[in-house]
């Protein structure tokens, strides 16, 4: 493993290897043993788009490992301004000994990946969101004590989340059912991958694709990019709310799960939010122990 860019480029092993480590490193931070891995080893993070948690679980994550997180800002790069990415890649690879980026196009991600020589890891692209899906299967794992097996039930939109969620639960041998209105199904990669697994449902009905769901995952309406769709999207989404209706489809001890920000009342009502929001800070609070496993695994 020589980056981390999609849920697709990952093997079984390497994500339940991922996961060990991510446990491991919260178990010694839990109990204050050091593990400074990364000393001296620095990681530029670029910033296209908002965060809190990418941003916080980076820049604290490192320094934990006795690294040092460098804020790249894309308006106050040169990126901003129209410098290649491939000149970038080029230039931050004889600087600093990792990169994470959070951008729109996940080809320049991959032209990241390709120019440098230093690893990259994707922070969230419009395709996907890989470092919230370790840290979803983290939690899972927490929680149920096993992946494989389990059904996972994602309602609302294909994007950078139901992508990866998708890919990365079927590789971990979960069951997966994704509940999407007509015209915002996952992306043709995705379905491709998915096709060849019997454990897989695409479907537009929310009932049948909750039905016995060990895991419950929603996310916004309109990710960011879309804010202008925000309107025409509320309208198009009504139905796909991750509510009681919904809650009483799956299992009875069925976990519900947010990658965050939430929209209360709309993906999610106030109501399963606040009764499932151990699990949603947890989730949250493990993007930091599985991307400082992912940290030491390509930086180490
Ligand atoms: N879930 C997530 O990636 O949050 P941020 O946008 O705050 O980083
Ligand atoms: N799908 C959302 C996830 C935010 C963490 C977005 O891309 O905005």
């Amino acid at each position: 493993m020589k980056h981390l860019l999609k849920m697709l480029d990952l093997s079984k092993e390497e994500i339940t290897d991922i996961l060990n480590l991510a446990d491991q490193l919260k178990y010694e931070l839990k109990h204050g043993i050091p593990h400074p891995h990364l000393r001296g080893k620095t990681l530029g993070m670029i910033f296209q788009k908002a965060s809190t948690r990418t941003r916080v679980s980076f820049e604290v994550g490192m320094y934990q490992l006795g690294g040092y997180p460098l804020f790249l800002s894309a308006n106050d790069l040169q990126i901003g301004r129209g410098e290649p990415v491939q000149d970038t890649a080029r230039v931050l690879s004889r600087y600093i000994d990792g990169i994470m980026i959070r951008t729109y196009d996940q080809a320049e991600v991959e032209a990241l990946a390709e120019y440098g020589n230093i690893p990259v890891i994707n922070g969230l692209t419009d395709f996907s969101h890989p470092c919230q899906v370790l840290a979803d299967l983290m939690t899972i794992r927490e929680y149920k004590n096993r992946l494989d097996g389990l059904k996972l039930c994602y309602i609302g939109d294909g994007n950078n989340m139901a992508n990866s969620l998708i890919v990365g639960g079927l590789k971990v041998g979960m069951s997966v059912s994704a509940a999407c209105p007509k015209g915002y199904e996952p992306h043709k990669t995705v379905l491709d991958f998915a096709k060849d697994f019997k454990c897989f449902e695409l479907t537009d009905k929310p009932l049948e694709a909750a039905k016995d769901a060990d895991v419950v995952i929603t996310d916004v309406w309109a990710s960011m990019g879309h804010e202008a769709e925000r309107e025409k999207r509320i309208i198009a989404f009504k139905g796909y709310q991750v509510n009681d209706e919904v809650m009483a489809a799956a299992k009875p001890d069925a976990m519900v799960m947010h990658c965050l920000p939430a929209h209360r009342e709309e993906e999610i009502t106030t109501k399963v939010f606040e009764e499932h929001a151990t699990e949603i800070f947890d989730e949250a609070e493990n993007r930091l122990h599985a991307q400082k496993a992912v940290m030491v695994k390509l930086m180490g």
